[in-house]
């Protein structure tokens, strides 16, 4: 009869052992001593056409052809980040991930990506975005949503203008302005 209680007893002395033992932790003892906000700018370069695509459709739905928001595609990109908008400019990073055209009613799309840099101190690090992308406007804001390596604990947003788009080819590149809290 005294079993479920005992059960119990013991269950919490244990819990409770195991939290005591556990150290303090702070950023610090992370070696990750001070949050700052930084200021990342680039372009985004989304090819869609010609013989090496870095973004490729992978699925669609039967109405997707006849839809003119696109609704239903989803992208698979690995699209190339630079210093500046010319495509032969200097690579600090890949955009991979995908984007779904997620709207009935404009041209919106579900962006879920991990922007990866190779150049300097963000050598190797990732911020991870993820949010809404109506194409069309102006300026589009994009959740940061966190971040590995330099960006442990990254929380922001990214500005997005496009540049330049080809109607015809669907060719893009947007500038992308970032501003995120990291350690
Ligand atoms: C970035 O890191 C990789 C892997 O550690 C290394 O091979 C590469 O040379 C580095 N690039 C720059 C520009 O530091
Ligand atoms: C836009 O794309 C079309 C089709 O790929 C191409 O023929 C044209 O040269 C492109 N326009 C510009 C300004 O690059």
């Amino acid at each position: 009869m005294a079993k479920p209680l005992t059960f119990f007893f013991f269950f919490f002395l244990f819990s409770s052992l195991v939290a005591a033992k556990q150290p303090r932790i702070s950023p610090t003892s992370l070696g990750l001593p001070k949050e700052k906000l930084s200021h990342l700018h680039f372009y985004f370069h989304d090819v869609v056409s010609g013989p090496n695509p870095s973004a490729i459709v992978v699925a669609e739905a039967q109405t997707t052809k006849k839809s003119p928001t696109l609704f239903g595609a989803v992208v698979v990109s690995d699209d190339a980040l630079t210093v500046g908008p010319d495509p032969n400019s200097k690579m600090v990073g890949k955009a991979q991930g995908m984007y779904a055209f997620a709207s009935q009613n404009e041209i919106g799309l579900l962006m879920a990506m991990n922007l990866e840099f190779s150049e300097g101190k963000y050598n190797g690090s990732t911020l991870s975005l993820f949010g809404r992308n109506p194409v069309r406007n102006t300026v589009r804001e994009i959740p940061i949503v966190g971040g590995s390596g330099v960006f442990r604990f990254a929380h922001g947003y990214a500005e997005l203008k496009t540049e330049w788009f080809n109607i015809t080819s669907g060719d893009a590149v947007v500038e992308y302005n970032v501003y995120v809290f990291h350690y």
